[in-house]
């Protein structure tokens, strides 16, 4: 056992390494953010804590397994707003966000850039918006999936514009994006925590950023209301899960490990380049995942029936 661990409990977890399921291809933005995680996690928990990636149906394949998983703290979720949205956008899901599984807390919230591919006529957000009523269902807007972040954003943005885009889903925005450097497709909304370093280096054309306020790594980039689209906001809250009834004092220990990772320098750092803020001590608990879950489900619920897209 490490030194200074005290009693039974505190030696009985964990006594091997701690898998974090991610719920989209590897190298993309859960991807990115679950393995800083799962870093600072395994360096407080005294043990590794693997990476696993089960991309599939929007992250509704990952959260399915992690309900039905072992009941002992060694298979954990990192997931995003997909997991408030899934129940409204699937017309079956075989788990309930709200019923099957331990809320360890809130992580960090993920700002969403407008990206498109490098050469596409486009210059300005006006000149997108223009472009994208005019190409109509000729642009190819790419995606992770109905209940990915990326797809949520593509929705809104095809409203808040009034057109009809054709949506092209992929298994993670990761290699949703190396399609968009590569021209196969046109347009993508996409967390900062990947594009950033590809809109730097000019490898993606960027339009806007989905915040209120700009971000500090584009100071350049318009919010997507400053480029005249009214309340447009996507923020990507993103929680850690266990299944259901995982024992209190597993919990106790895990949560405690996200709170440590959450005050690790490095990993603040890391995020903080690409516009990502870590939540509110408050937030990094049980009840500031759950209340958030239940709200975004009711808020997401609603403008996604007025929407009307469905899986089945
Ligand atoms: C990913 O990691 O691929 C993304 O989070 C997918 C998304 O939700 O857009």
């Amino acid at each position: 056992a490490a030194v200074g661990s005290f009693g039974a409990h505190a030696q009985a977890f964990p006594t091997k390494p701690v898998t974090l399921v991610i719920p989209f291809a590897a190298g993309g933005p859960t991807d990115l953010l679950g393995r800083a995680l799962a870093q600072s996690m395994g360096a407080s928990l005294g043990q590794t804590v693997i990476v696993e990636n089960r991309a599939g149906a929007g992250g509704t394949v990952a959260s399915a397994s992690v309900a039905r998983a072992a009941k002992d703290g060694y298979t954990l979720l990192l997931h995003h707003i997909g997991m408030s949205t899934a129940p409204s956008l699937y017309r079956k899901l075989s788990f309930d966000p709200l019923k099957d599984f331990e809320y360890l807390g809130q992580v960090a919230d993920v700002p969403m850039t407008v990206i498109g591919r490098p050469d596409l006529p486009a210059k300005t957000p006006q000149e997108l918006i223009s472009y994208l009523k005019r190409e109509g269902k000729a642009v190819n807007l790419s995606h992770a999936g109905l209940g990915a972040a990326s797809q949520l954003c593509g929705m809104l943005l095809q409203q808040a514009v009034g057109v009809e885009s054709t949506t092209v889903p992929f298994q993670g925005t990761a290699p949703a994006l190396t399609a968009l450097i590569g021209g196969q497709v046109d347009l993508m909304c996409d967390q900062s925590m990947q594009t950033v370093q590809h809109i730097k280096s000019g490898k993606v054309k960027l339009y806007g950023v989905t915040t209120r306020e700009r971000l500090k790594p584009l100071p350049d980039a318009p919010t997507l209301r400053e480029a005249g689209l009214k309340d447009f906001e996507v923020v990507v809250w993103h929680g850690l899960y266990a299944p259901k009834a995982t024992p209190a004092p597993v919990l106790a220990t895990l949560n405690t490990a996200l709170k440590a990772a959450l005050k690790d320098p490095a990993l603040i750092k890391r995020l903080d380049d690409v516009g990502v803020v870590v939540v509110k001590p408050e937030l990094q608990t049980p009840e500031g995942l759950s209340t958030q879950l239940s709200s975004e489900v009711d808020r997401w619920g609603a403008l996604i029936r007025q929407a009307g897209t469905y899986a089945d």
